[in-house]
């Protein structure tokens, strides 16, 4: 049975204080996740370690990495190796957000081989995905959301894919405000399976967590994951806040 996930993304939020403090009061609300509930904390780099620790004494807690490089190692300043967050315990990765798309000019084959590193070194891919507000406008988001898929992640096997968590993540909707309706969210989570479906048949596509992400709030996170094929989500703003990710993280299926 595929997992449900919800997903905290600070971004360039926090101080480390803030950062300790913030897990802590999540974990002292001690939410009881069901055996296929996960809760996922997508920290700034220099907070990884803490975050894995503090998480580490509680089931299906995770600190995730926001990014790696695509290389395995080497004369890269500044950039962080999926080996290395293997050694430091961490076991997810966040890969193509729409903003490091964006602002550092990611590729669809550049996200494939960040995957196969992470792959690699055991740490699950949270593979993002999603379609900017022209597309949405003028009805081509399928196709569009389609080719991202293909490009980022067709070369992987069966096994391979069925460790990568898929978040579709519509442009228009990150940080504005603005959320899919549940018929927007449902529609395109469908359309991700049937595409994965038909490249690896129903059963592995069966398999895949996909998330949805997009201004979810405390107050929207039920309707969006009561969806079938929405199994949690990616929360950047509403993460930050303690009270509200607790409520998003209650709200799983
Ligand atoms: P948001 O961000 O929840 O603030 O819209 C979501 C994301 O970027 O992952």
């Amino acid at each position: 049975m595929r997992k449900q996930i919800a997903a905290a993304n600070w971004k360039m939020n926090l101080t480390y204080q803030q950062g300790e403090q913030l897990l802590q009061e999540i974990l002292d609300a001690k939410i009881h996740l069901k055996e296929d509930q996960r809760a996922v904390f997508a920290v700034p780099a220099p907070y990884l370690t803490m975050a894995g620790q503090k998480l580490a004494g509680s089931k299906n807690y995770f600190a995730s990495a926001q990014n790696c490089y695509n290389k395995k190692s080497g004369a890269y300043t500044g950039e962080t190796a999926a080996e290395m967050l293997k050694s430091i315990g961490i076991e997810f990765c966040v890969v193509g957000h729409s903003e490091r798309r964006e602002y550092f000019n990611e590729s669809n084959q550049m996200l494939f081989e960040k995957m196969q590193l992470c792959l690699e070194n055991e740490i699950a891919p949270i593979f993002c995905c999603g379609e900017p507000l022209s597309i949405r406008e003028a009805g081509t988001q399928n196709s569009y959301v389609e080719t991202q898929l293909k490009e980022s992640l067709f070369d992987f096997n069966e096994a391979q894919l069925q460790k990568i968590v898929i978040a579709y993540e519509p442009i228009w909707a990150i940080g504005t405000g603005k959320t899919a309706s549940t018929e927007q969210a449902q529609e395109m989570h469908a359309h991700i399976r049937a595409v994965l479906a038909k490249q690896y048949g129903n059963t592995v596509a069966e398999n895949i967590s996909i998330l949805y992400g997009g201004s979810v709030k405390a107050n929207n996170a039920k309707e969006l994951f009561s969806c079938l094929d929405v199994d949690g989500g990616l929360v950047g703003g509403a993460s930050l806040v303690a009270k509200d990710f607790i409520t998003i993280i209650q709200s799983l299926k």
